[in-house]
């Protein structure tokens, strides 16, 4: 969009992808901040960018037509930092999850509205052409209500580094319950966010102190190799009109390989989108798959839905969406409010696995 200036926040593992979404939407990304300056210089020379700063608080005062900021820092400092970018009237795309729980996200959706700025959430997966394709046909009344869904996004070796933000509940909110929840978010965007009612979760910490399931990306090990979070979650989430939802989310665990799915079950048809990957957590070894699951001519039909492969998994899209939101070109992937109930839904999960008994969703 010519003339929209932006602004990034923490220039770590994602800041490429916010970048480049903004570029392909034609915004000007005009400055990089991150307290590891170094870290910002090196992705401003990459990319081009003319400013960096050590603090988002000086970059938003000195370059003030900075107008859509991208929040992509630990966990822990979403809220105050997005709810910061909204006071200063700055619209905000906030890496997910949207905060460490439910209550700090209900803190962001106000100070949204009562900034009268956009908010939204990187939910990446909801912009995947497979997502978009499955969504027309929920859209257009293919598949009737969604009874039923499983969602699954399962590691077998992919603990992003010991001892770093990732792996310390106070930095992160939790492992990758919180950190891959995408497709539980995924599974809810095609139910249409049902109001939840009960959850009832285990989570597991095996191979938790063992390099062996280390995965390929993440942060560098830090000292001490800190690590107090689950490496594996089961959840079943039932909700008001009867509508469930098994999630199983790991970074460590004994399954065959990564795989990244939602399947569903409607009144009229049923459907899924799958990436499988040949080594964890490398997108570039990964094969996706979608379909839908009819009744035809008295005949059952599996149809096999092709689209143009993103092996970005949506996150370059994402970022267009947010763009063509804030100009008013394009209806938003996601709303603020939604976030609210997945993090009800992920706060909940680690409630039940703690107290060990099924936690009702207020
Ligand atoms: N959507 C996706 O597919 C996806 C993938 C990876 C990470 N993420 C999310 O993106 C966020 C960042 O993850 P990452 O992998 O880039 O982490 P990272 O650790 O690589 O980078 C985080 C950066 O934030 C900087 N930072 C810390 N405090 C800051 C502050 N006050 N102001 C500016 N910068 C600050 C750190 O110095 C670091 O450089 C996390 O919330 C993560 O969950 C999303």
């Amino acid at each position: 969009m010519a003339g929209l200036k932006a602004g990034i926040i923490g220039a770590g593992g994602i800041i490429g992808y916010h970048i480049n979404g903004y570029i392909k939407a034609g915004v000007d990304v005009v400055a990089i901040s991150d307290p590891q300056i170094e870290r910002a210089e090196l992705q401003a020379k990459k990319f081009r960018i003319p400013k960096v700063f050590s603090s988002y608080e000086e970059m938003l005062k000195k370059i003030t037509e900075i107008e859509v900021v991208s929040v992509c820092i630990p966990n822990k400092i979403h809220a105050s930092v997005s709810i910061n970018c909204l006071k200063s009237g700055k619209n905000v795309f906030c890496e997910k999850p949207p905060a460490l729980n439910a209550n700090e996200t209900i803190k962001m959706v106000k100070a949204a509205k009562d900034s009268g700025r956009i908010l939204m959430f990187d939910f990446n997966n909801r912009a995947r052409p497979e997502s978009q394709a499955l969504m027309g046909y929920i859209k257009n009344g293919t598949i009737g209500k969604i009874n039923s869904a499983q969602a699954l996004w399962i590691r077998r070796c992919g603990i992003p580094g010991f001892g770093g933000w990732f792996t310390q509940k106070t930095f992160s909110g939790g492992g990758p319950v919180i950190d891959l929840l995408h497709m539980i978010d995924l599974s809810l965007y095609f139910m249409r966010f049902p109001e939840p009612k009960w959850v009832l979760a285990q989570t597991f910490n095996d191979f938790s102190t063992n390099p062996e399931f280390k995965g390929p990306w993440g942060i560098l090990d830090g000292e001490g190799g800190k690590m107090d979070v689950e490496t594996s979650a089961h959840a079943f989430i039932k909700f008001q009109d009867d509508q469930v939802l098994f999630a199983r989310n790991s970074w460590a665990e004994m399954n065959k390989r990564e795989e990244v799915s939602v399947t569903f079950q409607g009144t009229k048809s049923g459907g899924m989108l799958k990436r499988l990957f040949q080594r964890d957590g490398i997108d570039e070894t990964a094969l996706d798959e979608c379909e839908l699951y009819t009744q035809e001519n008295g005949h059952p039909v599996n149809r096999k839905i092709i689209v143009e492969p993103d092996e970005k998994m949506g996150r370059e899209r994402a970022v267009i969406n947010f763009v063509n939101t804030v100009c008013k070109k394009e209806e938003p992937f996601s709303l603020p409010e939604e976030a609210v109930i997945l993090m009800k839904i992920i706060d909940a999960i680690y409630l039940s696995a703690e107290k060990g008994v099924p936690v009702e969703i207020a």
